[in-house]
């Protein structure tokens, strides 16, 4: 891939969540992703590299686990030329008590090109973002938002059905605790989406409804299905609830694992997305998860295409 030596700029420095983007801005990041995809629904293509970025540097700074997130920002940022640093947080000085404020002065103080962050508490990129102009990219912030997750969701609902607009989109499970469903109910609201919130009532309180014009709650799996042109399971977080919300995982799954029997609610068309990690059996049967039905596998791929486009608009020379 020929090395570009300008690039365009988003609006804001930081990406700290889809509510605060514009859609120019969202737009932006999609179609520069398309640029580096490595599959368009069935097509495949060759694995973009370029040194557009090389001589920059990448921290990334993981205060909670991650496989998908992680790595793909590794490789996002290798794709591209740069250096990649990971803090590894269980052997950093936060473990001898310094302050996440003090960690984060200390490493922009180190001139990195971006840093990438992911945190247990909701907000604490955007406060972040207050002490450093080191650019933040948010890679998930407690229960409140998980950007770069909803705009590799859109780029692989677009490649799958064209557009957004006018889509019923069901996204079901633990819906109380997942920055997964905050960031796409902002994002498919913005583009015209219908999104249905599914799930048992202590995890989709009916109040949610409040959360984007034209949100419904529906409490059966089989109501929020009926229709859907786009299926989205989250996992049960079972580390995030302070009191068992439920009977059991066998329990929960009994109701709400979608399964074949389930799944043929929604259009005969639909596709199956889901952030991972998922458990198997419990928010979604193996059977459905490995079916031609699932863009799991894509949605993983996708990941790597924003996230190289991010670190091209946030950190690329001006155009
Ligand atoms: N979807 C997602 O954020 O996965 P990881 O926790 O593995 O990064």
């Amino acid at each position: 891939m020929p090395a570009r030596k300008t690039v365009a700029r988003l609006s804001q420095p930081h990406l700290l969540g889809i509510e605060p983007l514009r859609v120019e801005d969202i737009e932006l990041i999609l179609a520069t992703a398309r640029a580096y995809q490595t599959r368009v629904a069935d097509e495949r293509r060759p694995v973009p590299r370029s040194d557009l970025l090389a001589g920059k540097t990448l921290v990334l700074a993981f205060f909670e686990a991650s496989t998908r997130t992680r790595i793909s920002f590794e490789i996002a940022a290798q794709r591209l030329g740069m250096d990649v640093v990971d803090l590894a947080t269980e052997a950093s000085s936060v473990q001898k008590g310094e302050s996440l404020l003090d960690t984060v002065k200390t490493l922009s103080a180190m001139r990195p090109d971006a840093l990438v962050v992911r945190h247990r508490g909701s907000g604490v990129p955007h406060f972040l973002a207050r002490h450093t102009d080191v650019p933040i990219l948010n890679a998930g912030d407690g229960a409140h938002e998980h950007p770069t997750q909803a705009l590799l969701d859109a780029l692989t609902i677009l490649d799958h059905k064209g557009s957004l607009s006018g889509l019923r989109v069901a996204i079901l499970g633990d819906i109380l605790h997942s920055r997964v469903a905050r960031s796409n109910i902002h994002l498919l609201s913005k583009f015209g989406a219908r999104v249905v919130l599914g799930g048992p009532p202590p995890l989709v309180p009916k109040e949610f409804e409040r959360l984007a014009p034209g949100l419904t709650v529906c409490h059966r799996l089989e109501d929020a299905l009926a229709g859907a042109d786009v299926v989205m399971m989250l996992r049960v977080q079972l580390e995030r609830q302070r009191e068992p919300l439920f009977a059991s995982p066998a329990e929960y799954a009994r109701h709400y694992c979608l399964t074949p029997a389930r799944l043929a609610q929604a259009k005969p068309d639909a596709i199956v997305m889901h952030p991972g990690p998922f458990l198997r059996g419990i928010d979604i049967s193996g059977e459905v998860a490995d079916s031609p039905r699932s863009v799991i596998p894509h949605q993983v791929e996708n990941g790597v295409a924003v996230r190289m486009a991010l670190l091209e608009l946030l950190t690329g020379a001006p155009a």
